[in-house]
């Protein structure tokens, strides 16, 4: 990328034979889902272990089934970050429950496992745990808690397709699994998503849920004994999805490489906080820093578009929009996440970022706020 060009925080690498595949998608008289989302669902089971995967049209979708397969519904209570897009807690009130908000570890940004147990009430169904920016939570730690309390686990992890703990890819262990494949992730379908399921007995209700309920038998038979929802992906999609996971290890590997960059050059006395330096179990979906107060970060985004160069937020603290605080969430319950969402800022990271590209975010970076 040339060094005068805006630099955005990221953008996804679509190859010339995903182009063509596509083309002959949409040629081939089946657009809508058919033998490429068969297909792409056994690439990406093949990825998760063996075990099942369903796809849908969104990680907000993914979600949704998750919760609905773990049983969650009225009058449960889900356990969940307040640092996250707000899908993840939205989908739990969709469902006639309620989240029940757990502060962030400030270092891992994630929700912080030490507080679980104390937020478990005899409501609980599911911890609901995020990994934001690909970062995953100890998993180990997390299943002993949901086995201690019989609890199911919806992993919200939209952003971890590539990440692993202790050499596990994220989504081949574990209960119910949400990926998200939306333009900014690091596999896309434009759109998109997938769950992957415990066991071959979640298959029947995730295919309902996915299509309005309904079961086919015979040649023309058809029941409907659910309310589904229209969450199906398209072959189209599909056929994007199948490209970009051919490269996804050459795409998290140069990710790694661009957030290695970072840490070598990011000026350390600048007052921000950087991300872990996780290069084993991160698949560096983003690379964020935390502002330090005294810089507003609605004048670093401006100051860093001035020269040249994009910043995303992800995210501020869900309780704090007008939806939760009628609900009854209100600033001074989650500190760390109420911090963390005023001042983090994603810096630009996509696979077909150049090196130099680092040094000129770190320099301006410098120039903004020194
Ligand atoms: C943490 C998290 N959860 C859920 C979602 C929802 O995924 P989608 O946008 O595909 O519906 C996203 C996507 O932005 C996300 O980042």
């Amino acid at each position: 990328m040339a060094a005068d060009s805006f630099l955005p925080f990221t953008r996804p690498s679509i190859d010339e034979d995903t182009i063509t595949g596509v083309a002959e998608v949409l040629r081939s008289g089946w657009i809508t889902s058919g033998p490429k989302v068969k297909e792409f669902e056994a690439e990406l089971s093949r990825l998760c272990a063996g075990r099942p995967v369903r796809c849908l049209n969104s990680g907000t979708a993914a979600l949704e089934i998750g919760l609905r397969v773990a049983g969650v519904g009225p009058g449960d209570e889900v356990i969940t970050t307040p640092l996250s897009w707000v899908a993840t807690s939205s989908m739990v009130l969709e469902l006639g429950a309620r989240p029940a908000f757990v502060d962030i570890d400030p270092e891992t940004r994630n929700i912080d496992l030490a507080r679980v147990e104390a937020a478990i009430t005899k409501k609980t169904k599911a911890i609901l745990p995020v990994y934001l920016a690909g970062l995953p939570v100890d998993l180990d730690r997390l299943y002993a808690i949901a086995g201690k309390h019989k609890l199911r686990v919806v992993e919200d992890a939209a952003q971890a397709l590539g990440s692993s703990w202790k050499g596990k890819r994220i989504g081949s262990r574990g209960d119910l699994v949400a990926f998200s494949f939306h333009a900014n992730k690091n596999l896309t379908t434009a759109e998109g998503g997938a769950i992957v399921l415990p066991g071959e007995g979640d298959i029947a209700l995730t295919e309902k849920l996915r299509l309005m309920g309904v079961t086919r038998f015979g040649d023309d038979g058809m029941d409907v004994d659910v309310v589904g929802g229209k969450f199906n992906l398209t072959d189209v999609a599909a056929r994007i999805g199948l490209g970009q996971l051919k490269r996804l290890a050459e795409f998290t590997d140069r990710r790694r490489a661009l957030a290695r960059r970072y840490f070598e050059r990011f000026d350390r006395n600048l007052g921000c906080g950087l991300p872990p330096a996780d290069f084993e179990n991160s698949n560096w979906h983003m690379f964020q820093v935390v502002l330090p107060e005294r810089i507003k970060r609605g004048d670093f985004i401006a100051k860093m578009r001035e020269l040249g160069i994009a910043i995303g937020v992800h995210y501020p603290a869900i309780h704090l929009f007008s939806l939760y605080r009628s609900l009854g969430w209100r600033e001074g319950q989650y500190p760390h996440a109420e911090r963390i969402g005023r001042s983090i800022a994603t810096l630009p990271l996509f696979p077909a970022m150049a090196d130099t590209d680092v040094e000129r975010v770190c320099e301006a970076a410098r120039r903004v706020l020194r």
